[in-house]
């Protein structure tokens, strides 16, 4: 990755910060962007103390004017940008029947359209540049969905529909970008241990009446490969898709769930 320049949205927690700090090892240059701009500062400052170079900026993926004011600074700082990672994300839990329309719209305006922005946003400026060193493509676009855009998620019937649009605006964009040299593809993670899970665990064991504890175990026997998801788990995989090996995907989600897929 030595050279290249990355940006990752949602990176101030959990799955984003874990894909920044991977990419970073590697030798990119990140753009560690949260709507969180104190938890940027942090994660980029903690890449910057390990040897990485990372900038940190305050980014809310739901508004077009945050977009482009960084996407200038990004292609004024270095000329273009390699690798865009399209993870931030929020979520909520209700049954079906108690569903808001505050929580849809607030799932699909980050998950969805947000997603949306950020990669037309920074798709526009790719076209335009030169392909990557040594390499066919222009750049790289990978979203971070779930495995819950796969298989059903009860409580989470609007994250669910959210995950399974951004596929499909993934595989869509990725058709549109090929011609232009731009790879887009997806990672589906299961049960990561992230502040979205320990949200998730407490609104869950609320709901169904149960304690936090037997809400993990629940996740745990979801899991063939029998243990919680970590964020490096995820990031492994995305490492994988930015780099060479995988120029010849697109249009790909890949599961990184530890078989809770289909279990
Ligand atoms: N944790 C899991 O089990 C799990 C499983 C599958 C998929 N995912 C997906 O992974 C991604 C990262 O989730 P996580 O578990 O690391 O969650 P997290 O809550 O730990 O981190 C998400 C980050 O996104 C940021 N964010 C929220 N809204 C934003 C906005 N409008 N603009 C910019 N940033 C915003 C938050 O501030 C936070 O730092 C999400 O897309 C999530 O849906 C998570």
């Amino acid at each position: 990755m030595s050279g290249l320049e990355a940006l990752i949205t949602g990176a101030a927690s959990g799955i984003g910060r874990a894909i920044a700090r991977r990419l970073a090892r590697e030798g990119a240059r990140v753009w560690v962007t949260d709507l969180n701009a104190e938890g940027a500062g942090r994660v980029g400052a903690e890449i910057a103390a390990s040897g990485g170079d990372a900038t940190a900026r305050a980014l809310d993926v739901t508004s077009r004017s945050d977009l482009e004011r960084v996407a200038e600074e990004v292609y004024a700082a270095g000329g273009r940008l390699d690798l865009l990672l399209v993870n931030a994300g929020v979520s909520t839990m209700n049954p079906f029947l108690d569903l808001t329309e505050e929580e849809w719209d607030q799932n699909f305006g980050v998950n969805v359209r947000g997603a949306f922005l950020t990669m037309q946003t920074f798709a526009r400026r790719m076209v335009g540049q030169e392909p990557m060193s040594g390499r066919e493509l222009r750049g790289k676009i990978v979203l971070t969905a779930s495995m819950a855009a796969r298989r059903a998620a009860p409580l989470l019937v609007h994250y669910s529909a959210s995950k399974f649009a951004a596929l499909g605006l993934m595989q869509a964009a990725a058709r549109e970008l090929a011609p232009h040299r731009i790879t887009v593809n997806a990672v589906n993670p299961g049960y990561v241990r992230t502040e979205m899970q320990d949200r998730e665990v407490a609104w869950e064991a609320r709901l169904r009446g149960a304690t936090p504890d037997e809400v993990v175990r629940d996740y745990l026997k979801d899991t063939p490969l029998g243990r919680l998801e970590t964020p490096e788990d995820v990031a492994g995989v995305v490492a994988f898709l930015c780099g060479p090996d995988a120029d010849f995907m697109t249009g790909e989600a890949i599961e990184v769930n530890g078989g809770a897929w289909i279990a």
